[in-house]
């Protein structure tokens, strides 16, 4: 008897982590690959947060926590807001999470019922989709073009093909580094809000940015989810310790699932975190060198025929449009991996319609490692 796999999981792969493996596997086999896929930085956490790490690990037993957190940590996220972002915010409306990505689940369970529509810009994040889909929610791609800077504009969601329960943003943006401006978040936001629309803003790449200035969803409407991370600005991919900020309305329901689904985040990272926020000349330094290599790739990758770049106002990507150079991206991407040993993520991960003439190149890692893949690039192109 064949037993049934369900249809709901049946997602499809996260390309970058395939590529990822394939080029793992190369290097594995001697060869000398330059990692331009993987979006995450190549530092590790901050000295403060692997002292407080190391105290906490032989003072405490590490048991499980509140399913919201522990208070420390709640409080210091909340002191965040007040600091960066000029916002009194009760901590009580601070969730931690295993990740950001532990964050979408509680968020588009406890915000949307199975057939809930929910906006998303295209390209986007691929797990967004993948998520909603897992869920039975029904992602609505907002086909987002250079004109929009490839964000959810308000003119987009108005224009919406269907209509929409919810919304994603993400501003800086995966794959493609772009930022909507403040004022532009914020009438978003209230138009959600007057809508019945519920928001949900990934600003996980706060912290990151190259001159644009970075807004919080928070700042316009308490209707709104905002959901971030300790793995990108922070430096902590591997410790999975997330957070998001919700309603008062949804945190009873946010806590149950947390409970059910997690009993609690991961202690020794939240113990650690608590002193994350005290590190920002630390953190900085690691944003000063992803400004230089975006200097560096801007200034080289044109010489090696990709000229059309997305702006990148933040993260760490660069996002090319390369129709010019093939129809392909998966085989452009396989065939630079085999040629030079340059990792970087085909666009179909991110837009399956027209991620066929795109990339997406990751510029988290050193600027020897981007100097050198622009020479090998420029050498390949010739
Ligand atoms: C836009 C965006 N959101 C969320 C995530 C998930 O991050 P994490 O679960 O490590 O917080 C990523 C990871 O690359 C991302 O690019």
């Amino acid at each position: 008897m064949v037993l049934k796999v369900s249809a709901r999981g049946q997602v499809p792969p996260f390309i970058v982590m395939d590529v990822m493996r394939a080029a793992a596997e190369r290097a594995a086999g001697g060869a000398d690959v330059l990692h331009l896929e993987v979006g995450q930085p190549a530092t590790g956490a901050p000295q403060a947060v692997i002292a407080a790490a190391q105290a906490a690990l032989a003072r405490d037993i590490l048991g499980y926590t509140d399913a919201l957190g522990i208070p420390s940590l709640r409080q210091a996220i909340a002191r965040h807001y007040r600091d960066r972002h000029d916002i009194d915010l009760d901590p009580e409306r601070v969730v931690v999470t295993t990740g950001s990505s532990g964050a979408f689940l509680l968020a588009f369970l406890a915000a949307f019922d199975a057939g809930d529509r929910v906006g998303l810009a295209t390209p986007a994040y691929p797990a967004y989709r993948n998520i909603l889909s897992a869920l039975d929610l029904r992602p609505v791609a907002l086909e987002a073009g250079a004109a929009d800077r490839y964000q959810a504009t308000l003119d987009l969601v108005r224009r919406s093909p269907e209509p929409l329960d919810g919304l994603i943003v993400a501003s800086p943006a995966n794959p493609t580094g772009t930022m909507l401006r403040p004022e532009e978040l914020a009438a978003i936001a209230t138009h959600c809000e007057a809508s019945g629309i519920r928001l949900v803003s990934d600003e996980i790449y706060h912290g990151i940015t190259y001159g644009a200035l970075e807004a919080t969803a928070l700042a316009s409407s308490d209707e709104a989810i905002v959901i971030n991370s300790f793995s990108k600005y922070f430096s902590m991919t591997g410790w999975r310790l997330g957070w998001m900020v919700v309603p008062k309305r949804l945190l009873r329901a946010v806590e149950c699932l947390a409970q059910n689904f997690f009993i609690s985040p991961p202690a020794l990272p939240q113990h650690a975190a608590v002193v994350a926020f005290q590190c920002r000349d630390e953190l900085d330094r690691n944003v000063a060198r992803y400004r230089e290599n975006r200097a560096l790739l801007l200034e080289k990758l044109p010489e090696a025929g990709f000229d059309r770049l997305a702006p990148a106002d933040g993260a760490f990507y660069l996002y090319a449009d390369i129709a010019h150079l093939t129809n392909d991206s998966q085989d452009f991407c396989r065939r630079m991996l085999a040629d030079i040993g340059v990792a970087v993520t085909p666009g179909i991960d991110f837009d399956r319609a027209r991620g066929h003439h795109t990339l997406r190149i990751s510029f988290a890692g050193s600027t020897d490692t981007m100097a050198e893949a622009a020479r090998r690039l420029r050498s390949w192109r010739r």
